[in-house]
């Protein structure tokens, strides 16, 4: 029998058995692509590889696109061919490159510029999309800055005529972090076509999934060449290259570079995924509208990132507390959620108050307030296309028996 007491206070629980937070929907079209790569004899970066590439630039609306294994690597590749950082001369003299960021991200954004010996300026984020307050960004522009990595938080595209308007009166790389944002479009204009440089994110929980991956966008030829030869320790002609029928090839070594390719396995998984994103898409708005349905007169519940005139990824549904409207802290929530059986996550804790943020760059509270606000009172619900119109009711059910229960 249920109750309205929230299991964690020794009610039942909405459900019976856990429902994921995430789980990727793959079916005998990957399996079957999977192992035709398996049995082509051809496994690392070679023709699906290519034609990942191809349909994924097609698709971005981005002249060229190259495949990596995360965007991790895809932002760090990014920072190095943008010629960032790393200028030992200018640590001496206490110069180093400087590159804004939102301090609402996963920990990877910043961190590779870290990996480039640059440092990361935060800028903090608007209350009503956790993206980067572009009223913020020029007072943080000093003669080292020499990018900007907005972050398309949750889908939601960052004020994009904004941005690249102060990169050109700055003379600065735009290198967009689209980690949540493979579908998104900002005024008509596709992600990934739109800056110098755009990172995709294809792991295991990402809308379009190869496990692990990442892609890299530019319009640049320039780029893409430098790109590509970074992405492969550096070596003029790739492995598919210099095996190719036209006979042996040596390669040079042009750059110390990295190894950060994408396997044929990951492509073929790709382009299963890529051919079925704007249907899952699809799947994702229905749920996204019945939670907006189900929330919209809760007055403890601001829905993030809900703007129009835009394509929304819909890559996470995030929900922020007032938690001054309840006897429970968000934590409390959380883990009264997991307790009716529904999987739950937090996107982000605040990324200067990780313990090497805070010690290496001496970031302490106070310094983003908006960021700390949200990041101590936001929760991500579940969003993927493989929910069933059930599980949607039964998150919104324990939601509102949560919420209800905690409200004074
Ligand atoms: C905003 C953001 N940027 C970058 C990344 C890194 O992506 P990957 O795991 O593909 O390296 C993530 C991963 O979750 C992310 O959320």
């Amino acid at each position: 029998m249920k109750t309205n007491i929230p299991a964690i206070e020794g009610g039942t629980a909405v459900r019976e058995t856990f429902l994921s937070f995430h789980q990727a929907l793959l079916d005998e079209k990957e399996e079957f692509s999977v192992i035709q790569t398996l049995r082509s004899g051809w496994l690392t970066t070679g023709p699906k590889t290519k034609q990942f590439e191809a349909e994924f630039a097609k698709y971005a609306r981005s002249e060229h696109a190259v495949a990596v294994n995360s965007c991790t690597a895809a932002l760090h590749l990014a920072l190095v061919a943008a010629g960032i950082g790393k200028v030992e001369e200018k640590e001496e003299k206490g110069e180093k490159d400087e590159v804004i960021t939102t301090p609402m991200t996963f920990c990877a954004t910043a961190n590779v510029i870290v990996h480039v010996q640059a440092d990361p300026v935060f800028v903090d984020v608007d209350p009503g999309t956790l993206n980067i307050d572009v009223n913020k960004i020029e007072e943080k522009i000093t003669s080292k800055t020499k990018a900007i990595i907005p972050v398309h938080y949750a889908g939601c595209p960052c004020e994009m005529d904004k941005i690249l308007e102060l990169a050109k009166k700055y003379n600065l790389i735009v290198i967009e972090d689209a980690a949540h944002a493979t579908e998104t479009e900002y005024h008509g204009k596709k992600v990934g076509s739109i800056s110098d440089m755009t990172a995709f994110s294809f792991y295991a929980t990402k809308n379009l999934t190869t496990a692990e991956g990442g892609m890299l966008t530019t319009n640049s030829t320039e780029l893409e060449e430098k790109i590509r030869v970074l992405a492969l320790h550096g070596m003029s002609k790739d492995a598919w290259k210099r095996y190719s029928p036209e006979g042996y090839q040596h390669y040079d070594v042009l750059y110390p570079g990295y190894k950060y390719n994408m396997t044929d396995i990951q492509a073929s998984l790709g382009l299963c995924q890529l051919a079925k994103i704007e249907d899952f898409l699809k799947l994702r708005q229905k749920h996204v509208a019945a939670y907006d349905e189900a929330f919209k007169d809760m007055e403890a519940i601001v829905r993030i990132g809900r703007i129009p005139d835009i394509k929304h990824a819909e890559h996470l549904y995030v929900i922020m507390l007032k938690t001054d409207m309840l006897n429970a802290s968000r934590d409390k929530v959380l883990s009264a959620l997991q307790k009716e059986n529904i999987g739950v996550s937090v996107h982000f804790q605040a990324l200067h108050l990780h313990p090497y943020y805070r010690q290496r760059f001496g970031f302490s509270e106070g310094a983003f307030p908006v960021t700390e606000y949200a990041a101590e009172r936001i929760l991500s619900l579940p969003l993927y296309p493989g929910l069933a119109e059930q599980d949607v009711c039964d998150v919104i059910e324990a939601v509102r028996k949560v919420i209800g229960y905690y409200s004074k």
